[in-house]
């Protein structure tokens, strides 16, 4: 798809990715950006900078996502690309998360993408037209070892994606869905505190929001389903499909070494 001239939302635009993404679709000429965070006022400093809108949102919650999405058709009519962006990074360790940690990543890193998805998809359907976008994580496809929350709801966005695009991808509607790995945001340095999450994460390269926002570009341009801003991750996605035994002995070595050496340690295969 051709990004001039579309509307665009993104969610979680205020900072980190959303904001890269947002800067980057003003230079490419969208024809309408609509910033949407709960953290307003960066979302309009950042809309102020690129002649577009900021909305408040929680997208934690079904009535913030569909006023979000009423109120941006109201201003700038049907919405051609909805990224659902926003994330939070869940909790380190396994199981014993609070249920609460476990409830607000499923509400924001899931939930709010069927929200999007339940909201948008009459309207799209109907055109025969629309662009759905949700970023999940590398962590969604080959585990985020330092955390179990962020994980399992990474992947389940990466499914939640996978169906969307096999079910609707006939109708016109297309679907991406971002999986990056390490990325320099606010939201890397919880992963980074734990040294066999900073060994995974940092094993393909720390890269920039603003290198997330040329994948994506590259990947709308191309209407292609997986955003892979880190060439390694689809290697080690085919070791994982063609041996899994492997990749989790791999998986294994990664964490106890970088365990043993309190951080450094590159992703074995
Ligand atoms: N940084 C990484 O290494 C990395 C890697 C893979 C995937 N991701 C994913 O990329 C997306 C963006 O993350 P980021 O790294 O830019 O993080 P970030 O923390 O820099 O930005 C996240 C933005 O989302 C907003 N947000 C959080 N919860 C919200 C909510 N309930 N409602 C509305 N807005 C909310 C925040 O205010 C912030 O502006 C997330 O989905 C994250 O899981 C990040």
């Amino acid at each position: 798809m051709e990004l001039a001239d579309k509307h665009v939302v993104v969610t979680g635009g205020a900072g980190g990715i959303g904001r890269a993404l947002i800067r980057r679709f003003a230079a490419e000429g969208a024809g309408a950006l609509v910033v949407a965070d709960r953290a307003l006022e960066p979302a309009q400093a950042i809309a102020r900078e690129v002649d577009g809108l900021a909305i408040e949102l929680d997208a934690g919650r079904e009535e913030s996502v569909r006023s979000l999405i009423a109120e941006a058709s109201a201003a700038n009519g049907p919405i051609d690309i909805f990224i659902s962006n926003a994330g939070v990074p869940g909790a380190i360790g396994g199981p014993e998360a609070d249920d609460d940690v476990w409830d607000e990543a499923w509400r924001v890193n899931v939930m709010a993408h069927v929200w999007a998805s339940r909201a948008l998809l009459p309207e799209m359907l109907g055109r025969g037209e629309g662009y759905l976008i949700n970023t999940a994580s590398a962590a969604g496809l080959l585990t985020q070892v330092s955390s179990l929350v962020y994980s399992v709801t990474k992947h389940a966005a990466v499914s939640l994606a996978e169906w969307l695009a096999i079910e609707y991808g006939d109708a016109g509607v297309r679907v991406s869905c971002i999986c990056p790995q390490g990325v320099r945001t606010p939201m890397l340095d919880l992963a980074m505190e734990e040294p066999a999450g900073a060994a995974a994460l940092t094993s393909g390269g720390l890269i920039e929001p603003e290198d997330v926002a040329d994948a994506v570009v590259a990947g709308i341009a191309e209407e292609r389903f997986l955003i892979l801003p880190h060439e390694n991750v689809s290697r080690f996605m085919a070791l994982k499909g063609s041996d899994p035994e492997r990749w989790l002995k791999g998986m294994r070595r990664l964490v106890r070494e970088a365990r043993a050496s309190g951080g450094a340690g590159a992703q074995s295969s």
